[in-house]
């Protein structure tokens, strides 16, 4: 007995975009199926033409359809969305910020940022230090990655707009696709991710004032598919508080992590850092150490930047030191080369540290819901 439209759009359903994650049918990708015995033609509807990755859904779909039982051979064929059906598509992904993307509209901060509002679910961590090459973009797409590793959605928006870095260490080459205005973000490791380097080149230099870097990181809040992820990393440029002040803005409640080098010297630098965003009124939420150490081939623990930093900062803040990241070779290269070690060797010293780091931001650095006494259960 050949199938019918329904069991093929059934099987079709499990089937997700490439670049949407999202499954073709959900999305209305699926347009006509015609059954001819045990032959199944499908027409799948595609965002915008000239889709990089075709041939990969070409092989999902068949594989798919192919495994129902009476089905001998499986046609794949391809249209493009019309301009209208991609605003439609926008419109329904935007939506789904939830309740709190709704609610965005019209806010006095920002409108439609989703992350601003004060039932939204995502967490901003927000990766700061007081001067550069310290770690932080280390710091933040590593951690980004052990988040995800621990099962949660994660996104990252490199909000060095000047020294963006982000997409070479997640080895991201591929442009980010536009519907109809909306930026679907490139997903390497699990992890979303959003950044200058996708808008200019690695060898032009981005000379913008103040208002356009607000501007642009407002567009990077508003136009960017990020759906409502459980952590949104922010890799902040060392330097001046433009960006701080503008992450304040727009995300109200963002967490600040500082990221701070062993030696006495350089923690008075972070501290500036923590008492800038301080200031905007974001709370710093932890001090991470980087480059604590390094281990021999002797097996002995070496201080090369001396010791004592993050914890003498982390007093002074009055916060927790997060954790300490030793200095590992690897770790430079897996940056160099777009593989970022807790991806490659998770179990490697260094790695662990960042998940242990990561596991510490979801359990005794997560936001706390019970305030009353008597209601906590023993
Ligand atoms: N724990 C570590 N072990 C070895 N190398 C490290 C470590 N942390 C960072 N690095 C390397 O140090 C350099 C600077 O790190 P990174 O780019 O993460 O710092 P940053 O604070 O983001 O710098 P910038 O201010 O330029 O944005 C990079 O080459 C990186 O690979
Ligand atoms: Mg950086």
């Amino acid at each position: 007995m050949p199938v019918t439209e329904a069991q093929v759009i059934d099987a079709l359903r499990p089937v997700q975009d490439p670049e949407l994650h999202r499954s073709i049918v959900d999305l209305d990708m699926v347009g006509d199926v015609r059954i001819d015995g045990g032959n199944v033609a499908v027409n799948v509807t595609l965002t915008v033409a000239g889709c990089p990755l075709r041939a990969e859904l070409t092989d999902r779909v068949s594989d798919a359809v192919g495994a129902l039982d009476g089905v001998d051979h499986v046609d794949v064929s391809f249209g493009v969305m019309t301009d209208e059906q991609r605003a439609a598509l926008r419109e329904r992904l935007q939506g789904e910020g939830g309740a709190a993307a709704q609610a965005g509209h019209g806010h006095q901060h920002a409108a439609n940022i989703p992350f601003a509002e004060a039932g939204a679910r995502t967490r901003v961590l927000g990766i700061s230090s007081g001067k550069g090459g310290v770690g932080k973009s280390s710091v933040t797409v590593n951690v980004a990655i052990a988040l995800a590793r621990l099962g949660y959605e994660v996104g990252v928006l490199d909000a060095d707009v000047y020294g963006f870095s982000v997409p070479r260490m997640l080895g991201i080459t591929q442009a980010p696709v536009v519907i109809d205005q909306m930026i679907v973000p490139p997903i390497a490791y699990d992890v979303k991710c959003i950044s200058m380097g996708f808008f200019a080149g690695e060898d032009q230099p981005v000379i913008w004032r103040g208002p356009m870097l607000h501007k642009a990181l407002e567009q990077f809040l508003t136009d960017v598919y990020w759906g409502e992820p459980d952590f949104l990393l922010v890799d902040m440029p060392p330097g001046t508080g433009d960006v701080a002040l503008s992450v304040a803005q727009y995300m109200p409640r963002s967490e600040v992590f500082v990221v701070t080098t062993p030696q006495p010297a350089a923690q008075r630098v972070a501290q500036r850092s923590a008492l800038m965003a301080r200031k905007v009124q974001l709370s710093v939420a932890g001090v991470i150490e980087n480059m604590s150490w390094f281990t021999g081939d002797d097996g002995k623990r070496y201080e090369i930047f001396g010791r004592g930093g993050g914890e003498e900062l982390a007093q002074k803040l009055d916060v927790p030191l997060v954790g300490r990241i030793p200095l590992v070779t690897e770790l430079r290269e897996g940056g160099d080369e777009g593989r970022p070690i807790v991806a490659t060797e998770p179990d490697s010293e260094a790695a662990q540290a960042f998940t242990a780091v990561a596991e510490r931001i979801t359990t005794d650095l997560a936001p706390k819901r019970i305030y009353r006494r008597e209601l906590t259960i023993h």
